[in-house]
């Protein structure tokens, strides 16, 4: 294997996982409440589920930044060109401030404006983020599915890219990110 990865500290993979695979099931449960509403969600049960489910992001995403920042990242490898590591550091970026950060604020502010409640985790409602307001209903609906299809496009190319430098590449990216093997 080639590069000089060290790996991330097992908060970082806990924190990485646990928020990929709520945010993966977030956005599968978003498309099939929506787009199968009356065969899978005559109840509103998906749209409960995805709600109570990826709000809890808006709690994670303060705890991961907070960690972030106080802890450094492995070094990408050098046989990345300067090019690469830049598009890679801009790459997760756009991961942290759109699809972690600005698509539950978006989800928030949709729910706020219809008036409608958001239980967390089924534990506890989230206050309005703003007044409710039937005018601003169409615009906050188009924001939080526009950007949930930008941030699906995101994160399928984030994956993708995570496996072409494992299997193609041939470099310690992904193995960085995955559980340490014993011995
Ligand atoms: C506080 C957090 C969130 C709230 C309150 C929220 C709320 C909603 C609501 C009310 C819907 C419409 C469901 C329906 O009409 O039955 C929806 C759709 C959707 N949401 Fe969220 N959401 C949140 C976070 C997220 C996150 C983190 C993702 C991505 C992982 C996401 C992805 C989607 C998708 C893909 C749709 C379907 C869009 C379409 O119509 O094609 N949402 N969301
Ligand atoms: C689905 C499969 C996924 C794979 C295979 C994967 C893989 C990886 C890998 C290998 C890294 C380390 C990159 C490096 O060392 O520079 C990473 C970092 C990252 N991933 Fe993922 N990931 C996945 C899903 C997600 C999802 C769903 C999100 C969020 C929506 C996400 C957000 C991030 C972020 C923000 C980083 C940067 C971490 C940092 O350096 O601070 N990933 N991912």
């Amino acid at each position: 294997m080639k590069g000089n990865n060290v790996g991330y500290t097992s908060t970082a993979k806990l924190l990485h996982w646990g928020m990929a695979l709520i945010w993966l099931c977030s956005w599968v449960i978003g498309i099939l409440a929506t787009h199968w509403r009356e065969e899978l969600n005559p109840q509103h049960g998906l749209t409960f589920t995805h709600k109570a489910l990826a709000s809890t992001l808006v709690f994670l995403i303060v705890v991961r930044i907070a960690w972030r920042l106080l802890h450094p990242v492995p070094a990408l490898p050098s046989t990345m060109s300067p090019l690469m590591q830049r598009g890679a550091k801009v790459g997760h970026l756009l991961l942290y401030g759109i699809a972690l950060l600005a698509l539950p604020l978006s989800g928030w502010y949709w729910s706020s404006v219809a008036d409608k409640p958001i239980l967390v985790a089924t534990l506890f409602t989230l206050p309005p983020l703003v007044e409710p307001n039937k005018d601003l209903y169409d615009i906050a609906k188009i924001i939080h599915t526009w950007t949930a299809w930008f941030c699906g496009a995101l994160v399928g190319g984030h994956a993708l890219i995570a496996l072409k430098h494992h299997f193609i590449d041939k470099d310690d990216i992904l193995l960085g990110m995955l559980p340490k093997r014993r011995g």
